[in-house]
């Protein structure tokens, strides 16, 4: 059976919604896209909502009218400095003979039950894996034999308010949330190599408004960090340092940003009509650059700081991977692999059919990115179901599911 599947990524600067259809054997088309400029969205947080909303309902219209299809339901992108993610153990004695669902159930179960605030919301409890009578590394344990079940869990959790806002505007705009995935796990869906994820990998998805980063070790999720900063910023530094407006400085970022200051020719100069000035006025090029690599290798810094604080830096050898809009600046992959001191490749979406000509670019991969990573959770559920998994497709469940289960095991 063919399936339509939505995703919807809210981001700073643009929304995207995208349609897609799972055709047989797995393959995902885009049937409809709809990418509209984002208002009374910052730093990936909501501070407007009629703005958001309206925002959020065109794109949506735009994505209905090119695949001709009603949007009913989604999966939407959740980013902002609100978020945050801890490692958590559950553990349960297997109460049959066998392990069955219940007792992954009730070990998730006990996982969760770590200190969240009432303020906070959980949004996604990802499954790292298993051990069973001491032995660890186990991917499914369902139908093992074993007395008792370890869980080692990667749980993210958002502000309530800052998650309600965001339902809110999506309401409005006509569709039901049917799923919050954070932005670099979406990324990642879309941009990672199995084999990076093995090795020791972090996706960084530099955006307008934030940037997105998730470590995976082993093969599954580690860490996963939102922080508030990103390309607007850089466009903020260069209207600043140049008395330019936001929207010329922009301009200059796009058409003469680079990353790297003494990659620029000191005698390199382009002229521009500042607003409502008659005068053109050169300006220098590598006085551009210099503005553009402060920041971004404060970016950088901070991010490597928060890799060291997660405790993986020196195990990360397939190193990062770099994608979202700001990623396209001329030079940045240099800058990147000089600060962190380890290999960086950028990334985007590929291999796609459809409507897609606009999305092989790395703005696009949260948003292709949420689509993917439906796919995979069908995968799960159909494997699961059939008591059989796959190698990484099992590693995250569907929240609904698991809040039923544990409603079942509620006196
Ligand atoms: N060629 C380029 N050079 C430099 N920056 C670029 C380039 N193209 C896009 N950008 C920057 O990318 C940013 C937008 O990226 P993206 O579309 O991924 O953001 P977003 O998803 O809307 O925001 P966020 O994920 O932060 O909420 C803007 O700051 C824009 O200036
Ligand atoms: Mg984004």
């Amino acid at each position: 059976m063919e399936e339509i599947i939505v995703g919807i990524d809210v981001g700073t600067t643009k929304v995207c919604t995208l349609v897609g259809r799972v055709e047989d054997g797995g393959v995902l088309r885009i049937m409809g896209v709809g990418i509209e400029p984002s208002q009374g969205i910052q730093k990936g947080v909501i501070i407007d909502l009629d703005a958001a909303t309206q925002a959020i309902a065109r794109s949506v219209e735009r994505a209905e009218s090119s695949s001709g299809l009603e949007i009913t339901s989604a999966l939407v992108s959740m980013a902002g400095a609100h978020v945050s993610s801890i490692n958590s153990r559950g553990v349960v004695s297997v109460t049959g003979d066998v392990i069955d669902e219940f007792d992954i159930a009730r070990a998730l179960d006990s996982a969760r039950a770590v200190a969240i605030p009432h303020n906070r919301e959980v949004i996604h409890v990802v499954q790292r894996g298993y051990t069973v009578d001491g032995q660890d590394g186990i991917r499914a344990p369902l139908g093992m034999h074993g007395y008792r079940l370890e869980i080692e869990t990667h749980i993210v959790t958002a502000s309530t308010a800052t998650v309600e806002n965001l339902y809110q505007c999506v309401s409005a705009a006509g569709v039901a949330v049917q799923q919050f995935v954070l932005n670099p796990l979406a990324s990642a869906e879309v941009v990672l190599r199995d084999s990076e994820r093995k090795m020791g990998v972090v996706v960084c998805d530099i955006g307008g408004g934030t940037t997105d980063m998730a470590i995976y070790v082993e093969g599954k999720v580690w860490h996963t960090i939102v922080l508030p900063v990103g390309g607007n910023h850089v466009t903020g530094d260069i209207a600043h340092g140049l008395r330019l407006s936001v929207e010329q400085a922009e301009e200059i970022k796009l058409q003469h940003g680079y990353a790297i200051r003494a990659d620029v020719g000191a005698e390199d100069y382009f002229a521009i009509r500042p607003f409502g000035e008659e005068e053109m006025v050169d300006i220098n090029r590598q006085e551009v650059a210099h503005i553009i690599e402060a920041r971004v290798a404060e970016i950088f810094e901070i991010a490597l700081q928060e890799i060291k604080r997660s405790g993986y830096d020196g195990l990360l050898p397939a190193g990062m991977v770099l994608t979202g809009g700001a990623s396209a600046l001329p030079g940045i992959r240099d800058l990147a692999s000089e600060v962190l001191g380890m290999p960086v490749r950028i990334a985007q979406p590929e291999n796609l059919n459809g409507m897609v000509d606009q999305l092989y670019s790395p703005a696009y991969s949260t948003g292709v990115g949420l689509l993917r990573w439906a796919l995979t959770e069908q995968e799960n559920d159909r494997d699961a179901r059939f008591g059989r998994r796959s190698k990484r497709r099992k590693s995250k469940i569907d929240l609904s599911g698991a809040k039923d289960w544990m409603k079942r095991l509620l006196p």
